[in-house]
């Protein structure tokens, strides 16, 4: 179920319906990027895309975009390969249309979980998809929610790093819980300063799972650091994937005495099992945004999508009209430290 905008009030600011700012989208989130593109007072620009009968990609921008600022919308999920190629072409378009700069627009930045050596002989993904994108001509990089603040690093080019996590804070708020009955859960030690900052927020303790992976795509939730007896837990990780993390943390918080479990995270790739172990874990709600398409008419009443097209809309606009966009955060600019 989509939840409209009003949860976000405090970005809400006049843009400038004259300013003429090109917006374009690749086929990974089109929806996300139409409501942009109404949020900002504009439409998506016309382009062609469509494959070849070998898979190949072809990409035609349908107008001219001689000396313009060019932003295209398109995040990096599945099929994480064909969006991250299309996303490469439709910039390689552009360039060779000469824009005068392009922006990446990159909601879900895919590949980010590789983003250093874990043992020997592997790939840093994360810093080969920035060398990519800056190769085939991208100037500026518009990110929400990076697995890690230091993949901005891997850029030699301008990277923009925006939170969602406002807007799930804001969810959460809204359910006017006593904040002397609720934890705020980091379901990893990756994730604690986002748990930290939830519990600031939301003015309720901390605490943190210890996770473990001993294979591939198979998550341990090993032990918990804190008190959840009795308590709501209100557990926030940026990405649920095959909600392995997610689904077996609830249990041990359940095991532990929490009374209730709200889920919060922002980027919903929803992978193989996701859905049905969501579905099947004690947890009350589920809540993630739009920064991947999905159907929601097929979720389960508890997973409730919040969109961050305003966000987008707010942040493009800024950088078109040169304005800061730091001062459009407000605890999450804490998270850095
Ligand atoms: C890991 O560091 C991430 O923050 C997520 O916890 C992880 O990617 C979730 O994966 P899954 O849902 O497959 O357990």
């Amino acid at each position: 179920m989509m939840i409209k905008e009003e949860i976000y009030k405090q970005l809400e600011r006049e843009i400038n319906p004259t300013h003429d700012i090109k917006l374009f989208s690749g086929r990974s989130n089109p929806k996300l990027a139409q409501e942009v593109a109404e949020a900002l007072g504009t439409s998506v620009g016309p382009m062609i895309i469509k494959d070849f009968a070998d898979s190949e990609i072809y990409v035609q921008v349908k107008d001219s975009v001689r000396g313009d600022d060019v932003f295209v919308i398109q995040p990096l999920c599945k099929p994480v390969n064909q969006n991250l190629m299309e996303l490469l072409i439709i910039i390689d378009a552009f360039k060779r249309a000469s824009a005068k700069s392009i922006t990446a627009v990159i909601p879900y930045y895919g590949y980010a979980r590789q983003d250093r050596k874990t043992s020997g002989r592997e790939a840093i993904t994360a810093k080969l998809v920035a060398d990519l994108l800056t190769t085939a001509g991208c100037n500026r990089v518009l990110a929400v929610d990076l697995h890690t603040g230091q993949i901005q690093g891997f850029f030699n080019i301008l990277v923009d790093h925006i939170f969602a996590t406002s807007i799930l804070v804001n969810y959460i708020k809204k359910l006017n819980l006593n904040p002397e009955d609720v934890v705020a859960v980091s379901p990893d030690t990756g994730g604690v300063k986002r748990a930290r900052n939830f519990a600031k927020e939301l003015g309720c303790t901390l605490a943190i799972i210890d996770k473990r992976r001993d294979r591939h795509n198979e998550a341990i939730a090993n032990c918990l650091i804190g008190d959840v007896k009795d308590k709501i837990c209100v557990m926030c990780d940026d990405i649920i994937d095959t909600a392995g993390s997610i689904t077996e943390a609830a249990k041990l918080l359940k095991k532990e005495g929490a009374r209730d479990i709200y889920v919060c995270a922002i980027h919903p790739v929803f992978s193989g099992p996701a859905i049905q172990r969501l579905e099947e874990a004690p947890i009350k709600e589920v809540i993630v945004t739009n920064t991947i398409p999905h159907d929601t008419e097929k979720f389960p009443e508890k997973i409730k999508q919040l969109s961050v097209a305003n966000l987008l809309s707010q942040a493009i606009s800024r950088i078109h009209d040169d304005e800061s966009i730091s001062s459009l955060f407000g605890f999450e600019k804490e998270m850095k430290v």
